[in-house]
Protein backbone atom coordinates (compact mmCIF):
# COMPACT_ATOMS: atom_id res chain seq x y z
CA UNK A 1 0.00 0.00 0.00
CA UNK A 2 1.50 3.58 -0.37
CA UNK A 3 -0.59 6.89 -0.14
CA UNK A 4 -1.77 8.80 -3.44
CA UNK A 5 -1.54 12.41 -3.19
CA UNK A 6 -3.41 15.17 -5.25
CA UNK A 7 -2.24 18.34 -5.46
CA UNK A 8 -4.69 21.08 -7.29
CA UNK A 9 -2.67 24.42 -8.19
CA UNK A 10 -3.84 27.69 -9.20
CA UNK A 11 -3.26 31.39 -9.39
CA UNK A 12 -3.85 33.62 -6.93
CA UNK A 13 -4.32 37.45 -7.21
CA UNK A 14 -4.83 39.60 -4.58
CA UNK A 15 -6.48 42.11 -6.51
CA UNK A 16 -8.38 42.47 -9.80
CA UNK A 17 -6.21 44.71 -11.30
CA UNK A 18 -3.26 41.84 -11.48
CA UNK A 19 -5.16 40.19 -14.33
CA UNK A 20 -5.00 41.34 -17.79
CA UNK A 21 -7.22 43.37 -19.47
CA UNK A 22 -9.66 40.69 -20.74
CA UNK A 23 -9.73 39.07 -17.61
CA UNK A 24 -10.75 42.45 -15.42
CA UNK A 25 -13.76 42.67 -18.28
CA UNK A 26 -15.28 39.29 -17.57
CA UNK A 27 -14.82 39.94 -14.06
CA UNK A 28 -16.28 43.44 -14.21
CA UNK A 29 -19.31 41.56 -16.37
CA UNK A 30 -20.05 38.68 -14.54
CA UNK A 31 -20.13 41.07 -11.33
CA UNK A 32 -23.00 43.08 -13.03
CA UNK A 33 -24.50 39.91 -13.77
CA UNK A 34 -24.79 37.99 -10.17
CA UNK A 35 -27.54 41.07 -9.07
CA UNK A 36 -29.49 39.68 -11.90
CA UNK A 37 -29.49 36.04 -10.44
CA UNK A 38 -32.79 35.19 -9.52
CA UNK A 39 -32.26 33.18 -6.08
CA UNK A 40 -35.39 34.23 -3.77
CA UNK A 41 -34.88 31.75 -1.38
CA UNK A 42 -31.33 31.11 -0.74
CA UNK A 43 -30.42 34.81 -1.32
CA UNK A 44 -26.85 33.66 -3.11
CA UNK A 45 -26.44 35.37 -6.28
CA UNK A 46 -24.54 33.37 -8.43
CA UNK A 47 -23.27 34.35 -11.78
CA UNK A 48 -20.90 33.02 -14.97
CA UNK A 49 -19.63 34.83 -18.16
CA UNK A 50 -17.95 33.02 -20.34
CA UNK A 51 -15.67 34.09 -23.34
CA UNK A 52 -16.12 31.74 -25.94
CA UNK A 53 -13.82 31.16 -28.89
CA UNK A 54 -14.81 33.15 -31.25
CA UNK A 55 -14.75 36.53 -28.82
CA UNK A 56 -18.18 36.36 -27.95
CA UNK A 57 -19.48 35.81 -24.25
CA UNK A 58 -22.42 33.52 -22.93
CA UNK A 59 -23.98 34.29 -19.58
CA UNK A 60 -25.72 32.19 -16.69
CA UNK A 61 -27.38 33.18 -13.22
CA UNK A 62 -28.59 30.90 -10.82
CA UNK A 63 -31.93 29.92 -11.26
CA UNK A 64 -34.45 28.64 -8.00
CA UNK A 65 -37.45 27.67 -7.70
CA UNK A 66 -39.95 27.26 -5.03
CA UNK A 67 -39.44 23.42 -5.15
CA UNK A 68 -35.80 23.92 -4.31
CA UNK A 69 -34.22 20.69 -5.90
CA UNK A 70 -35.09 22.17 -9.07
CA UNK A 71 -33.38 25.03 -8.72
CA UNK A 72 -30.19 25.47 -11.44
CA UNK A 73 -26.75 26.52 -11.13
CA UNK A 74 -25.46 29.86 -12.89
CA UNK A 75 -22.61 27.42 -14.42
CA UNK A 76 -24.56 25.25 -15.94
CA UNK A 77 -27.24 27.37 -16.74
CA UNK A 78 -24.43 28.68 -18.93
CA UNK A 79 -23.10 25.48 -20.20
CA UNK A 80 -26.69 24.29 -21.73
CA UNK A 81 -26.95 28.26 -22.80
CA UNK A 82 -23.80 27.87 -24.41
CA UNK A 83 -24.20 24.28 -26.08
CA UNK A 84 -27.50 25.99 -27.79
CA UNK A 85 -26.63 29.09 -28.75
CA UNK A 86 -23.28 28.19 -30.13
CA UNK A 87 -22.91 24.08 -30.37
CA UNK A 88 -19.60 24.64 -31.75
CA UNK A 89 -17.69 27.09 -29.81
CA UNK A 90 -15.58 26.16 -26.63
CA UNK A 91 -15.39 28.47 -23.78
CA UNK A 92 -12.08 30.17 -23.56
CA UNK A 93 -12.15 31.74 -20.21
CA UNK A 94 -15.29 31.69 -17.53
CA UNK A 95 -15.28 33.90 -14.85
CA UNK A 96 -17.70 33.05 -11.77
CA UNK A 97 -18.73 35.23 -9.27
CA UNK A 98 -21.56 35.52 -6.48
CA UNK A 99 -22.72 38.29 -3.53
CA UNK A 100 -25.69 37.44 -1.19
CA UNK A 101 -27.57 39.21 1.41
CA UNK A 102 -26.74 36.77 3.90
CA UNK A 103 -23.04 35.92 4.04
CA UNK A 104 -20.26 37.20 3.78
CA UNK A 105 -18.86 36.97 0.01
CA UNK A 106 -15.25 38.57 0.42
CA UNK A 107 -13.25 34.95 -1.12
CA UNK A 108 -14.13 33.57 -4.00
CA UNK A 109 -16.13 29.94 -4.23
CA UNK A 110 -15.29 27.30 -6.31
CA UNK A 111 -18.55 25.45 -8.44
CA UNK A 112 -19.99 22.62 -6.50
CA UNK A 113 -19.49 19.08 -7.98
CA UNK A 114 -22.07 18.62 -9.97
CA UNK A 115 -21.02 21.96 -12.15
CA UNK A 116 -17.24 21.09 -12.29
CA UNK A 117 -18.16 17.49 -13.64
CA UNK A 118 -20.71 19.08 -16.02
CA UNK A 119 -17.45 22.17 -16.99
CA UNK A 120 -15.27 18.75 -17.78
CA UNK A 121 -17.77 17.12 -19.91
CA UNK A 122 -17.85 20.68 -21.92
CA UNK A 123 -13.89 20.94 -21.69
CA UNK A 124 -13.23 17.41 -22.95
CA UNK A 125 -16.09 17.86 -25.68
CA UNK A 126 -13.86 20.69 -26.58
CA UNK A 127 -10.52 19.47 -26.46
CA UNK A 128 -9.41 23.13 -25.24
CA UNK A 129 -8.46 23.84 -22.02
CA UNK A 130 -11.17 26.19 -20.53
CA UNK A 131 -9.35 28.67 -17.89
CA UNK A 132 -11.81 29.30 -14.67
CA UNK A 133 -11.69 32.53 -12.57
CA UNK A 134 -12.97 32.85 -9.35
CA UNK A 135 -13.35 35.68 -7.10
CA UNK A 136 -15.87 37.11 -4.98
CA UNK A 137 -16.98 40.90 -3.61
CA UNK A 138 -13.15 41.94 -2.90
CA UNK A 139 -9.92 41.24 -4.58
CA UNK A 140 -8.75 38.33 -4.61
CA UNK A 141 -8.56 35.79 -7.71
CA UNK A 142 -8.44 32.39 -8.32
CA UNK A 143 -7.39 31.34 -11.74
CA UNK A 144 -7.66 27.90 -12.68
CA UNK A 145 -5.54 26.74 -16.45
CA UNK A 146 -8.54 24.58 -17.06
CA UNK A 147 -11.21 22.05 -15.71
CA UNK A 148 -9.03 19.20 -15.05
CA UNK A 149 -7.01 20.95 -12.80
CA UNK A 150 -10.26 22.00 -10.70
CA UNK A 151 -11.42 18.50 -10.82
CA UNK A 152 -8.38 16.01 -10.83
CA UNK A 153 -9.68 12.35 -11.38
CA UNK A 154 -12.57 13.56 -13.20
CA UNK A 155 -14.67 10.84 -14.62
CA UNK A 156 -14.76 11.26 -18.56
CA UNK A 157 -16.37 9.99 -21.80
CA UNK A 158 -13.19 7.75 -22.31
CA UNK A 159 -14.00 5.88 -19.16
CA UNK A 160 -17.09 4.58 -21.04
CA UNK A 161 -14.66 3.48 -23.96
CA UNK A 162 -16.32 6.56 -25.76
N1 LIG B 1 -24.97 27.79 -6.78
C1 LIG B 1 -24.51 28.05 -8.03
O1 LIG B 1 -25.18 28.71 -8.83
N2 LIG B 1 -23.29 27.54 -8.38
C2 LIG B 1 -22.50 26.77 -7.57
O2 LIG B 1 -21.48 26.27 -8.00
C3 LIG B 1 -22.87 26.59 -6.17
C4 LIG B 1 -24.25 27.01 -5.80
C5 LIG B 1 -26.29 28.28 -6.41
C6 LIG B 1 -27.34 27.22 -6.27
C7 LIG B 1 -28.33 27.88 -5.35
O3 LIG B 1 -29.24 28.64 -6.13
C8 LIG B 1 -27.48 28.83 -4.52
O4 LIG B 1 -26.24 28.95 -5.18
C9 LIG B 1 -27.24 28.34 -3.10
O5 LIG B 1 -26.76 27.06 -3.09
Amino acid sequence: MEIGRIEITFKKYHAVGELAPGDIALIGKAKLLAKSAYAPYSKFRVSAVACMSDGSFVEGTNQENASYPIGLCAERVLLAAASSIAPGLSITTMAITYESDEVNTIAPIAPCGICRQSLLEFESRFGNSMRILLTGTEGLVYEFESVSALLPLGFKAKHLGR
